[in-house]
């Protein structure tokens, strides 16, 4: 009698779940890049994401800044972009070369993510619980070697679209 009971009360969760819900994929990447309203493609969980997870590393060919500033030099007549992200003083990751899907990974002025250097890799963790079909975003908090003025905050604006946005990829200068 109690496993009849257990059984019905199964078919009857699933059969809901199947009619109210979209299918949660359980294997394969947890993320996926596709288009973002919020700017180009961005970075999608697949699967549910728990609060402090390690998501994804951010990977690519580690070079000096002297290299980045070469082979990416400032042009005040492009909208800014980047896949650099600073590793340290000395060196940056660039996602263009060897770079993965965390590449795609936008900014946020409320994100849901944060960064992890940890022995020379930059890990994407999850700052809460994120379900399937979420953007993932980091705050970029891009540190230029001039001024912050209110120029350069222009030129690297945010369209995150939070009631908080700052306006800007650009974090706070010290
Ligand atoms: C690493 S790429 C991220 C992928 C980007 N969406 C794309 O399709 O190329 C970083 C660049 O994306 C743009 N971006 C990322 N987040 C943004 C945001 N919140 N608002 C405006 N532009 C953003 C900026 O141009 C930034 O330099
Ligand atoms: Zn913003």
């Amino acid at each position: 009698m109690a496993q009849a009971k257990r059984t019905a009360s199964t078919q009857k969760t699933r059969s809901a779940a199947t009619r109210n819900s979209v299918p949660v994929p359980r294997r394969g990447p947890k993320v996926v890049a596709r288009k973002s309203k919020v700017h180009g493609r961005g970075v999608f969980a697949r699967l549910p994401i728990a609060k402090g997870e390690r998501i994804i590393e951010y990977r690519g060919r580690r070079i000096t800044w002297a290299q980045a500033d070469r082979w990416y030099p400032d042009d005040d007549s492009k909208p800014s972009h980047t896949f650099l992200f600073t590793l340290d003083e000395n060196y940056v990751i660039d996602g263009n070369r060897n770079g993965n899907v965390a590449r795609w990974i936008n900014h946020s002025c409320r994100p849901n993510c944060e960064s992890d250097i940890v022995d020379g890799h930059i890990w994407i963790e999850a700052l809460r619980d994120i379900k399937p079909g979420e953007e993932l975003y980091y705050d970029y908090n891009i540190t230029l070697e001039e001024p912050h003025t209110a120029a350069e905050k222009r030129r690297w604006p945010c369209w995150c679209g939070n009631r908080n946005c700052r306006g800007t990829l650009l974090g706070k200068k010290r």
